[in-house]
Formats: structure tokens, sequence, C-alpha cells
């Protein structure tokens, strides 16, 4: 019990003498002891560093504070955005399969980003040992907080019954299939025990944030707009689609950040990973998504099919591949949806409706490549 008058009297005899120690030790003592020691940038590691990690420079990854930088251009919340539209569109103008369509995407976004906070906030933000790469993270956390934001504020605004389409995921196989991947990969990681100075340990971290980055986020979520953005193409719930364009852009920085970091990670550490444990997440991935794609539009809907939607994951698979240095998984994959990028780069000034802000980003086209 804590003793008032004497607060450290409870502690252990070994644990009073190093107390007084501390006490008894001088500032200049301090000063001069080796934890005071200039950080040089070249010590800096991603993980596993050594260096002070509350200095934030000299900085050994400007890029990171890039993404910093970049990510605070891009400020908007969803009530930013008129849905009223988007009411109308769903209780007049969508057909039931469109309506399954827009439900099932908001379901399994919704879990998704919840998923993707906790992975960059408590799954690989503790073990970075550079600041400038944590200050970037700790933005992304807070962005994937607003992304859950938007699609609670969707569903709020369009009226659908939350009970039913947040539990979703839970009973219906084809959008559990993709959630059950990302939670082995992040419980593969939040271990306590895990240790990254263990050549194990370390390559599984790797393989958790390249999934994340590369597939989850790079794959899975560009993928998981654009049924939004074909409905958005014929003039329908251009509300929400506006919403995931903003999303979009975010989630672009996030990818690339999450990419550049696990090629860091694996030059600092001279990591060689297992191309058939790369192969089969690839397909693992391409069959949860093509398991999707074949529930979300069982039934088809004008200007988008399921088998686009996975021609294009293939696509996009490629390309991510080809930043993380890996082989192509899918050869030969082309881009079936030409008018995605222009989509997702419309100018606000298409939007009629009242909204508050303009281009938030000048120059904020997106590059996927
Ligand atoms: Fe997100
Ligand atoms: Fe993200």
């Amino acid at each position: 019990m804590l003793n008032w008058d004497d607060p450290i009297a409870s502690f252990s005899l070994a644990g009073q003498e190093q107390n007084k120690q501390v006490v008894n030790k001088t500032l200049t003592e301090r000063i001069q002891s080796s934890s005071m020691q200039p950080v040089c940038a070249d010590d800096k590691r991603v993980v596993n560093g050594k260096t002070d990690i509350n200095q934030l420079a000299p900085f050994k990854y400007p890029w990171a504070w890039e993404f910093w930088l970049n990510a605070n251009r891009n400020h908007w919340t969803p009530l930013d955005i008129n849905m009223s539209k988007d009411v109308h569109d769903y209780q007049h103008r969508l057909t039931l399969e469109e309506k399954h369509v827009y439900e099932n995407v908001l379901s399994y976004l919704t879990t998704s980003d919840i998923l993707a906070m906790r992975n960059i906030g408590l799954a690989v933000m503790e073990k970075m040992t550079a600041p400038e790469l944590q200050i970037y993270q700790a933005r992304q956390v807070y962005e994937e907080a607003l992304h859950t934001w938007t699609y609670q504020h969707c569903i709020e605004s369009i009226g659908l019954d939350q009970g039913e389409i947040y539990n979703r995921y839970r009973v219906v196989p084809a959008i559990n299939g993709k959630i059950q991947m990302a939670n082995d990969k992040i419980n593969s990681v939040l271990r306590p025990d895990i240790d990254l100075s263990n050549k194990d340990d370390l390559e599984d971290f790797v393989m958790s944030y390249l999934f994340f980055a590369g597939i989850f986020e790079g794959c899975w979520f560009y993928n998981g707009f654009s049924p939004i953005f074909a409905l958005q193409r014929r003039g329908l719930m251009t509300g929400t689609a506006e919403q995931l364009q903003y999303i979009m852009r975010d989630e672009v920085l996030h990818c690339a950040f999450g990419i550049r970091v696990v090629n860091q990670i694996i030059q600092e550490n001279n990591i060689k990973l297992d191309p058939k444990a790369i192969s089969a997440m690839w397909q693992e991935a391409e069959v949860c998504e093509a398991e999707y794609a074949n529930y979300i539009l069982r039934d088809p809907i004008l200007g988008y099919s399921a088998d686009e939607h996975i021609a294009q994951f293939r696509f996009i698979a490629n390309r991510r591949a080809k930043s993380l240095k890996l082989e192509a998984p899918f050869p030969g994959a082309e881009n079936v949806l030409g008018w995605l990028d222009e989509q997702t780069n419309m100018r606000k000034e298409k939007n009629f409706f009242e909204t508050r802000v303009t281009e938030y980003q000048t120059g904020g086209a997106l590059n996927w490549e």
C-alpha cells in the first residue's frame, strides 16, 4: 500500500537503494551519462534502434516527415459533404441489386477501417524506433478513425439498420474471409512476447505490415471503393462516392508510406522473405477478394461486374508487388477499369451540391504507382 508520508518505504530494499542512487545523482552527472549522447541520424533504425525515440531530428527518414506534411494538407470531415441526394437515390433510384452492393461495401469497410486503425496504432507504432515514422503513423491512426466515422455518417444518413449492417461481416462468410485474413496477420504480431531482435519474429512483423500496406490498404481498399465509383459514374450515390474519394486520398499515402517502411526494414536487416510465403499470401488474398466480389455482385448491376472487380484486384496487386520489389503475382493482368483513375480524381467543381470545402490539396491528383 502507498505510504503518503514515505512513498518509497514500501519498495523492496534493492529498489530503495536504486532510488536513493537516482535521487542522489546530480543534474551534471545525468547530462554526462551515456543516455545524453547526441543523436546521430545514421544510427537510427526503423525497428530495434537504440537512439533516443523522443528526439525528432536529425532525420534519417526525411521522406517520413514529408508524408506528415502532405497528410496535413488533407483536412476534412464527413460533415463537409451533403448526403441529401444519396438519401433520395437510395430510396427511389437504386435497384435491389445496387442496394445489396452499396450496403455490403459499407459493411465491409466499417470493420476494415477499425482493423487498419488497430494495426497501425497497436501493432506497428510501438515497434518503430524513429520518431519521424511514429509521427506520421499517429496521423494515420486518426485518419483511420475518421474513415470509420465517415462510413458511420453514410449509414446514419441513409437510415440503414446499424445493428444489421455492422453485424453483417460476422454472418456473411464472403465478407468474413477478408476480415479473418487480416485478423490472423494482426494477431501474429500483437502478441506480448514478440521480439523483433529474433529473426523469425521480425519476418512475421514484416509480412504482416507488408500485408496491411500492400494488400489490405493497397488492393482491398482500392477495390472496396470502385463499386461505389461505378454508381457515381451513373449519377448515383454521389455524396457517398465523394466521401470515398477523400478517404482514398488518405489511403494512397498510407499504402505508399507502409510499403516504404517495409522496404526500409528489409534493407536495414538484410531480410530475405520466403517467396513461397509471399506467393501464398497473394493467392489467399485473391481467393478472399473473389469470394467477396461474387457475393456483393452475385446479381449484375449496370456498369460493373464481379469479373471486372477480380481482374482489377490482380492488376493493382501487380503494381503493389512492383513497389515492394517483389515478382508480379498475376503476370499479364490488365487494367479493366480504365475509367477508375479519372473518376477518383474527379474535381470538386463537378459536384453541384452545396458543400463547404473546395479542392483540399493542390496538385492532389492520385498516383497509385
Ligand atoms: Fe482508412
Ligand atoms: Fe489506411
